[in-house]
C-alpha cells in the first residue's frame, strides 16, 4: 500500500490548477463536470441479435410489444423526475452538469446495411469514455444504437471548441456477417456455455467495443470481452491509447456479459468492489498491485421490478463524487453499510424506476473532468 499512498492526488493543490476541458484519469478524483443521460425521447428497440442476447427470456414479451416505440409513458416520467432530481443534488455539491439533446429514438433509419429505429441517450458511459484529455466515441455494437452519438454532438462540438481532444472509434458497418445471428437464437444455457469458452454474439469481422465495458484506474485501464466489445475492438483501444496507457483484458463469470460497471468499481486508491456473483478471475493481479477486492452487496430489489436490461448488480454501479464520498440508490441499505464501513461517506439518491431502463450511477453518467492527473497505482 505504501507505493499507492505514494502515488495518490492531492486534491488541495489540484483545485488551484486549472484543469483542461475534458480531464478525468480514474473513477474516484474530486468530479467538476459531468453528463447526465435523459430518457425522454427513448424508444424500445427491435429485438436484434445483440439484444436478444443481453436480455432475459421473461422480458421478450416486453420488447414484441413495444419494439419501435417510445418507452412507456408513465417509465419514462417517473424515471426522468429521479434523473432530474439527482442532476439538482450533483450542481449542490458543486459539479457543473450537462445533459444530451432531446432525440425521438423512435425515428426509423436505413443504413447501407441494415434498417432499425433507436433506443435512448438515458446512458452517456455506454458511449462515451473519457481517457485523460480526451474523449472517445465509441463504435457500440447494437444497431439501436448507431446514432446513439448524435445526442451528444452538441456538447463534443462544444468541448472540441473549448480545445478538447475528441475522436470517434470507426464504426462497425453492423451487417448482417458483424452478428451470429445463430447464437442469438439458442436457449439461454447453450449460449452461457458458449460464452464461458469465448464465443460472443458480435463477430472479430470489425472493432467495436462499448464504452462501459471498460473502467479507468489511471494509467492502467481494465476492458472485458463481452456481447459489444470483441479483440479488434481491444486491439483498437490499445493501439489508439499508445504507450502513455495500459489496456489489460480482465474475465468474469458473466455467462451475459455487457458492461463492466456492475462486476468490478474502483473506489479510491487500493480498494475496489467485485461482483460475489462472477468474482474477477484476475483477483491475483490486483493483489500483487496492492488492491483490496471487497465483496459488494446484494441489491434490496424485489424479484418482480422489471429489469430489461440488466441485473439488480446496478446496485453496485455506483458513482463517486470523490475519493471519499459516493453517491448510492437510497434503497440499497446493504450497499449503503458497506460502504460507510469502508469509510465513505454516502450520498443517497432515488434512482430505482432507472434501473428499469438498464442502469444506475455510473451508467448514467460520463464524467468530463475531475480533478487529477495521470497516475500509477501500483499494476
Ligand atoms: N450487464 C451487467 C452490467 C450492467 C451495468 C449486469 O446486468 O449486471
Amino acid at each position: 500500500m505504501e507505493n499507492l499512498l505514494k502515488l495518490e492526488p492531492n486534491p488541495s493543490l489540484l483545485s488551484n490548477q486549472t484543469l483542461p476541458v475534458v480531464n478525468s484519469y480514474n473513477e474516484w478524483d474530486p468530479l467538476k463536470e459531468v453528463i447526465v443521460g435523459r430518457v425522454e425521447g427513448a424508444a424500445v428497440p427491435h429485438l436484434e441479435p445483440a439484444l436478444l442476447t443481453n436480455s432475459y427470456p421473461n422480458n421478450l414479451g416486453f420488447f414484441q410489444k413495444y419494439a419501435g416505440q417510445p418507452f412507456p409513458q408513465e417509465l419514462v416520467e417517473i424515471a426522468a423526475k429521479e434523473l432530474n432530481d439527482f442532476c439538482h443534488i450533483l450542481e449542490a455539491f458543486g459539479v457543473t452538469v450537462r445533459r444530451p439533446d432531446i432525440i425521438d429514438f423512435s425515428k426509423t433509419y436505413k443504413t447501407l446495411d441494415f434498417e432499425a429505429s433507436g433506443f435512448y441517450a438515458a446512458m452517456p458511459r455506454d458511449v462515451l469514455i473519457v481517457v485523460g484529455n480526451e474523449i472517445i466515441e465509441a463504435p457500440m455494437a447494437w444497431r439501436s444504437r448507431f446514432f446513439e452519438y448524435r445526442a451528444y454532438r452538441s456538447l463534443m462540438l462544444e468541448y472540441f471548441r473549448r480545445g478538447a481532444k475528441w475522436t470517434t472509434a470507426p464504426k462497425p458497418s453492423m451487417s448482417d456477417e458483424f452478428y451470429d445471428f445463430e447464437f442469438a437464437q439458442k436457449p439461454v444455457e447453450e449460449r452461457y456455455a458458449l460464452t464461458k469458452k469465448g464465443h460472443f454474439v458480435i463477430r472479430d469481422t470489425e472493432p467495436s467495443f462499448d464504452a462501459a465495458d471498460i473502467v479507468r484506474f489511471g494509467r492502467d485501464l481494465f476492458v472485458q470481452r463481452s456481447h459489444v466489445t470483441n479483440n479488434i475492438g481491444i486491439t483498437w483501444l490499445k493501439r489508439h491509447l499508445g504507450d502513455t496507457f495500459r489496456v489489460h483484458v480482465v474475465n468474469f463469470p458473466d455467462y451475459n456479459p455487457m458492461h463492466i460497471d456492475a462486476s468490478l468499481v474502483p473506489l479510491r486508491p487500493g480498494l475496489a468492489l467485485i461482483n460475489p456473483a462472477r468474482p474477477c478471475l484476475e483477483k491475483e493481479l490486483f493483489k500483487k498491485a496492492g488492491w483490496d477486492l471487497v465483496d459488494a452487496a446484494p441489491s434490496t430489489l424485489p424479484d418482480n421490478w422489471p429489469m430489461y436490461m440488466c441485473s439488480s448488480w446496478v446496485c453496485m454501479n455506483i458513482l463517486s463524487l470523490d475519493p471519499e464520498t459516493i453517491v448510492v440508490e437510497k434503497q440499497e441499505e446493504p450497499m449503503q453499510k458497506l460502504l460507510k464501513d469502508l469509510g465513505f461517506k454516502v450520498i443517497p439518491v432515488d434512482l430505482r424506476h432507472l434501473y428499469t431502463f438498464g442502469g444506475s450511477f455510473h451508467c448514467v453518467t460520463c464524467d468530463v473532468r475531475r480533478e487529477g492527473k495521470l497516475e500509477e497505482y501500483g499494476f
